[in-house]
């Protein structure tokens, strides 16, 4: 990575009144769950364009259940990964007001976030799509055990359940996204982390920051996301966010003794 670029996003993290951060799949890829775009695991059994689809699910929610189970497996696994750890560090030090998020793994609220937009939902909970009735998900995967149908039903109307999770095709909670846009809006500096900015309306956040003149700064291990953002931390999200937080630890003291 470049380190002049490391100390220019410092220091338009420490100059700043808002920075918000904004992730995406690949902030959980070292905590073990796979993003839609790396080859193996989970996405190339389940393609998401299928799995993840609202009428596919209203179709068939006993396809949908079938990937939810693997997942839901993959993400009880998992643990917060040291930039998870890091965007809490920095909402401590309050170089960090809020995060975006389009995961549903709840790692950033495990590892101690307090701010978080949830755009897509949450994997961790499932509701009757008749009555709204929720459960934790891992109830209504038992519920799977030994059953004709695959599919887990409502204990209250016998309703069909469903992760409560955004699918392809499903509206975001407006509440949510009005929150996350006022958010973007107001930031000065917009910390964009492991996504490749494909999902909408998601990806609008970064538009609606760069449009009142805030700074977008990415951090990906690939450069094709780079033309989006106005400076690229080119690396892996666990190895550069904790670099970066130094770079700001290490600004603020020089212009401090200065
Ligand atoms: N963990 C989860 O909750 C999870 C997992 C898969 C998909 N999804 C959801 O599916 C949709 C996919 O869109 P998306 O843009 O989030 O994901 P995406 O798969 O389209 O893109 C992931 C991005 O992360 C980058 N990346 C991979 N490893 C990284 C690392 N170690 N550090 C930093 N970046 C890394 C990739 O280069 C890519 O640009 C979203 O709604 C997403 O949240 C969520
Ligand atoms: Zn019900």
């Amino acid at each position: 990575m470049d380190l002049g670029e490391l100390e220019r996003a410092a220091a338009w993290i420490n100059r700043a009144n808002s920075v918000v951060a904004f992730t995406g799949a690949g902030i959980s890829v070292e905590s073990g769950i796979p993003d839609f775009r790396s080859p193996g695991g989970l996405w190339s059994k389940f393609n998401p364009d299928v799995y993840c689809d609202f009428q596919t699910f209203k179709a068939k929610p006993k396809l949908f259940w079938e990937m939810a189970r693997e997942m839901q497996a993959t993400i009880a696994r998992a643990q917060p990964n040291p930039a998870h750890i890091t965007l809490v560090e920095m909402e401590k030090q309050n170089l960090v007001s809020c995060v975006i998020t389009q995961n549903i793994d709840n790692l950033h609220q495990q590892a101690g976030s307090t701010s978080v937009f949830e755009l897509h939902g949450n994997a961790a909970t499932s509701s009757c799509i008749m009555c709204h009735e929720q459960v934790p998900t891992p109830e209504a995967i038992g519920q799977l055990q030994g059953q004709d149908s695959k599919v887990p039903k409502c204990k209250i109307c016998d309703g069909v359940m469903k992760m409560d999770v955004i699918l392809f095709g499903e509206a975001l909670t407006n509440s949510i996204l009005e929150g996350a846009m006022t958010a973007a809006m107001t930031a000065d500096v917009m910390l964009v982390v492991g996504t490749s900015l494909t999902v909408s309306p998601a990806n609008e956040v970064v538009s609606a920051c760069r449009r009142r003149n805030g700074k977008v700064i990415i951090v990906d291990p690939d450069h094709s996301v780079k033309p989006q953002g106005d400076l690229l931390l080119c690396g892996q999200a666990g190895v550069v966010l904790p670099q970066l937080l130094q770079a700001c630890f290490a600004k603020r003291n020089v212009s401090t003794t200065s």
